[in-house]
């Protein structure tokens, strides 16, 4: 890769140049239909037959001050026949494109703009081009980047960055094919101010650059999604042979407690699905912000810092993004219509590992509560809505919107059903396969389904007959064979609930020892409706607003909200301006508008708002201001 002089002798040459030969052209014929047939997916301007790529250089230098990515982009392209190479981009800013090594550039034009999948950048090409480079800025306004102050770090000195890909908002930082149908590899050169570090979903180093100069390396081919930068004041600590975790110096040591049982969890999953593919892995810690508890990127996830509760009970977090290093980032989704191929396998997985670590005690637990969240799912959306089927058709939509916990929890659902018809021998055996036989390839719903019948079906014709496949993909709502649940811990949480509801004195002695999941399911179980004398004594004998566990904080401001319980609106207030995680800051907007006090919430989003990532604030938006 050239070096950074370069990169700006080669944009000035290239804005110069442009500004003569004028060469960017609109190009009113490219429709925004998006849909293409050569990977199917309707979020991508990619198009049947056309180029596709297989590597990246990448070269980037990070603006704090202009809130800007400005650099380049190198694509080596397969061998192909197409005339044209067409990129998605969103709010980019094209300066110039290069061909092979060609001094001059080539032309290019930008289709219509679409406010969800943003442009097409098409290049004309020709079969003997083998690399198109792109010199381009980002936005201000970048949809996958959050630029943070310093005020909103641990360490309140310094500013921070992170990217979210997922779904599809690479494109807004990166020109590419941002379709989870296509892999690549890459390499990275990016710059950032001296003093802060760079780490990428890549090879990474531990320690900081005086010179701001860091050089990343995916030697493995990954989808767009998975492309991620963070930089910021981060320390890095090992926590075994092969993993550790970064943070800001102000945690480190609180999240080397918390993750202490990282290398266990990459052993459990090894040895249950194969090998782990990707070296190292890694994960760091996010400002409170992130949008989501955890993102899988691959050899570094990035995960919110409101798992750190200092008893290790949100760990399954850990153990769910360490699962996507085998689905999801080994077989990937083809189109975001396969969704449940990544989340439905990770939970399912995810819940393996956490069993073999910590017992079938904590895993029956873990299902009942997805169980929940499932049938309010479900209820929220109707039992008929199509929506509900894991195989989903989101033409149209932002893929963003319509992450539920259908994917999540039926696909996981139907894995478990599957693993009881066949045994567990014969099915770990088959998903063994099934990560190796796909390992970096991207598959759809009906090529899974396909390979389940030749490996699996066809030689269970027994018990197999039985199995009703189209009930759990195209069908909505709960399936007639889903799998029968139990879990004696939360039976317990839920007959406190019960004692209590009756009015009957509570023994506090009784929960001394119980997990977050038996708070959940406590909570989840109590009447809606409460008087401010039954919440005031909940909160006396159990501290719920003073609780440093963010799940058990957002059941419990549900209630408070559902019931009006105003000593639990300072925590709650406090609670929407730090954290950012949608998950939890969804559901309470939600209720307060579904209640009467949206004047309340918009209150409180107003002051909170500047604080969220974009993916946050876009749901938000749409609960409080869209309609
Ligand atoms: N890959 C997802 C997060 C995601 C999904 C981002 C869709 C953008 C679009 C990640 O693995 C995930 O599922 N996170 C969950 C973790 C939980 C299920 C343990 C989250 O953030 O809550
Ligand atoms: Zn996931």
């Amino acid at each position: 890769m050239s070096s950074f002089s370069n990169i700006k002798y080669i944009l000035s040459a290239g804005l110069m140049l442009f500004a003569f030969t004028g060469c960017q052209k609109n190009n009113p014929n490219m429709k925004n239909s998006g849909g293409n047939l050569l990977t199917g997916d309707p979020h991508s301007f990619l198009q049947t037959n056309g180029a596709t790529v297989k590597h990246l250089e990448l070269a980037l230098e990070v603006n704090f001050v202009e809130q800007t990515l400005n650099g380049w982009a190198e694509w080596t392209l397969n061998p192909n026949k197409s005339d044209t190479l067409i990129l998605d981009t969103r709010d980019l800013k094209i300066n110039a494109v290069y061909l092979n090594n060609n001094s001059g550039p080539a032309t290019f034009s930008m289709g219509k703009n679409d406010p969800v999948l943003g442009q097409a950048l098409i290049i004309p090409i020709n079969r003997h081009t083998q690399k198109v480079k792109i010199i381009y800025k980002t936005s201000a306004h970048a949809a996958a980047l959050q630029w943070l102050k310093p005020s909103q770090t641990k360490g309140k000195q310094l500013p921070f960055l992170y990217t979210q890909s997922q779904a599809i908002l690479a494109r807004s930082w990166i020109p590419c094919m941002d379709s989870p149908g296509i892999k690549f590899t890459y390499n990275a050169k990016i710059k950032v101010p001296a003093n802060l570090m760079a780490l990428m979903s890549a090879e990474n180093d531990t320690i900081l650059h005086s010179n701001g100069v860091y050089h990343f390396s995916m030697p493995y081919p990954i989808p767009s999604y998975l492309m991620a930068l963070t930089v910021g004041n981060l320390q890095y600590k090992s926590l075994g042979k092969n993993c550790g975790v970064y943070s800001e110096p102000e945690t480190i040591k609180e999240a080397a407690f918390e993750f202490t049982d990282m290398e266990k969890m990459v052993n459990a999953a090894s040895s249950l699905y194969g090998p782990y593919a990707w070296g190292k892995y890694d994960v760091v810690v996010m400002p409170p912000s992130f949008p989501f508890g955890g993102m899988e990127n691959p050899r570094l996830t990035f995960a919110t810092p409101t798992i750190i509760t200092h008893d290790r009970s949100l760990v399954a977090l850990i153990a769910h993004e360490l699962a996507h290093s085998w689905s999801g980032n080994l077989v990937t989704n083809k189109t975001w219509d396969d969704f449940w191929l990544n989340e439905g396998f990770t939970v399912y997985f995810e819940n393996r590992i956490m069993e073999a670590l910590y017992g079938k005690e904590y895993a029956d637990m873990h299902e009942v509560i997805g169980y929940g969240e499932l049938k309010k799912t479900l209820k929220e959306m109707g039992e008929n809505n199509p929506n509900t089927a894991l195989k989903q058709n989101l033409k149209g939509m932002d893929p963003d919107d319509a992450v539920n916990d259908i994917a999540y929890e039926k696909g996981r659902f139907f894995l478990l059903y599957l693993e009881r018809k066949v045994g567990r021998a014969q099915w770990d055996a088959f998903l063994k396969e099934y990560f190796n036989h796909y390992r970096f390839q991207s598959i759809s719903t009906e090529e899974f389904l396909q390979f389940l019948n030749e490996k699996l079906v066809d030689k269970n014709k027994e018990s197999a007959s039985k199995i009703n496949l189209n009930e759990w993909i195209n069908a909505p709502g709960l399936p007639a064979s889903f799998p029968v649940i139990t879990s004696n811990l939360l039976d317990d949480a839920k007959q406190l609930a019960v004692t209590f509801s009756e009015g009957k004195p509570l023994r506090t002695a009784s929960t001394s020892k119980w997990h977050t999941f038996q708070w959940l399911h406590f909570l989840r179980n109590l009447p809606e409706k409460l008087s401010s004398a039954q919440l005031a004594g909940l909160d006396q004998a159990f501290h719920f607003t003073n609780s440093n566990n963010a799940e058990i904080l957002c059941d419990w401001f549900q209630l408070a909200i559902r019931n009006n319980y105003k000593p639990a609106y300072p925590a709650m207030e406090n609670f929407l301006n730090t954290v950012g995680r949608r998950k939890f800051i969804q559901p309470l907007y939600a209720l307060m508008k579904a209640t009467g006090q949206t004047e309340t919430a918009l209150k409180i989003y107003k002051n909170a708002k500047p604080g969220y990532h974009q993916v946050s604030s876009h749901t938000i938006d749409q609960i409080l201001v869209s309609e």
